[in-house]
């Protein structure tokens, strides 16, 4: 067994002790390993509940029952299209189309070089900027499905990157369905 493993769950292990490995306080612990990690891998969902006596029904519950926790790795850079009403009347459902179609990735999934990951979420709060995309921490109103390519870029795309690798992929994956 690789070291990584070793390393990450000592990771795991430092954020349950700051819990003082207390299952009244499991949240608090993915959280800290959903930020850690940017996903919950299995085998820190078994620590956890080897160390506060948590049952794994209870943990993947609530793994699957907030959106900010996921049981698959994310990308390393979120986007996010608003599909909120005020967005939504703005055209926001051809922004979260755009950015599918040049990330080749269905929302709520992220590239397979996860680079990125892509969701679409309700209200962002600043409906008066509809239609509205965050990408990192970034927050950028007025979006239209013509500027995707040219974000996607800025935040570190390459014309010839992940997208075709995520195409070949999405073939591949399509033909063994
Ligand atoms: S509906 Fe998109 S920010 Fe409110």
């Amino acid at each position: 067994m690789g070291c990584a493993v070793c390393q990450d769950m000592l990771e795991v292990d430092a954020i349950v002790d700051g819990w003082g490995a207390d299952d009244e306080f499991v949240i608090e612990m993915l959280q800290g390993v959903q930020g850690r990690f940017r996903y919950l891998p299995q085998a820190a969902l078994e620590r956890i509940s080897e160390r506060t006596g948590a049952d794994m029904g209870r943990l993947y519950h609530i793994a699957t029952f907030f959106k900010a926790f996921s049981l698959e790795p994310r990308g390393e850079i979120a986007i996010q299209v608003c599909t909120g009403t005020a967005c939504h009347v703005q055209g926001s459902a051809r922004v979260l189309d755009a950015f599918s179609r040049e990330l080749d990735v269905k929302p709520g999934k992220s590239t397979s070089d996860l680079k990125f990951s892509l969701d679409g979420v309700r209200c962002l709060g600043c409906c008066g900027l509809a239609p509205v995309v965050t990408i990192g921490s970034e927050l950028i109103g007025g979006v239209d499905s013509s500027k995707v390519a040219r974000l996607l870029k800025k935040h570190g795309r390459s014309a010839a990157g992940s997208t075709r690798k995520t195409a070949k992929a999405g073939a591949e994956e399509g033909a063994n369905a």
